[in-house]
């Protein structure tokens, strides 16, 4: 079992898709960790994208990562990251996959809606970074029986 952050961006909030995307994740069987709404800070936004920082495309990115709340979630399942990951699609709405939540609803490279971990090292550094260990609730799905064999 991962567990996996995501981000439904301020392109995603404004858009009023947080519905549509948080039901992909849901119809696909992962369970919901944790889940708020809240402002990304210019502070906040340089420590998640510590390694996109020097890079040219950063000051657009954090001037669009704070420019309106984003919906942080902790997401659990089976393979949970890279699982999640394929169900956002290629960094790029344009090169997405019709199918995945980029290749559905975005066009662009920056406004791509979600943001996901993409290795166990990520997830455990960006899951602190929104959370606090009290704030991830266990609980056990009612579901869970039909959704995967025990021995999976
Ligand atoms: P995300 O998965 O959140 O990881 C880093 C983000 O930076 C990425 O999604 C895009 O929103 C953004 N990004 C990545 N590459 C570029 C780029 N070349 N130009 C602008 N934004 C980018």
């Amino acid at each position: 079992m991962q567990r996996t952050l995501v981000l439904l961006k301020p392109d995603c909030v404004q858009r009023r898709l947080m519905g549509k995307i948080i039901g992909r994740f849901e119809d696909k069987g992962l369970r919901i960790a944790a889940m708020k709404m809240l402002q990304v800070t210019p502070e906040l936004s340089r420590q998640h994208y510590a390694e996109h920082v020097e890079k040219p495309f950063y000051p657009s990115l954090e001037s669009f990562i704070t420019s309106a709340p984003v919906v942080a979630m902790a997401i659990d399942g089976l393979e949970a990251i890279q699982v999640v990951r394929d169900i956002l699609g290629a960094t790029s709405g344009l090169k997405a996959a019709a199918g995945t939540i980029r290749g559905d609803y975005s066009s662009s490279r920056q406004m791509n809606l979600v943001h996901a971990s993409d290795s166990e090292a990520s997830a455990t550094r960006e899951l602190e970074l929104y959370f606090n260990a009290e704030e991830f609730c266990d609980y056990e799905e009612a579901t869970v029986a039909f959704l995967r064999a025990d021995d999976e």
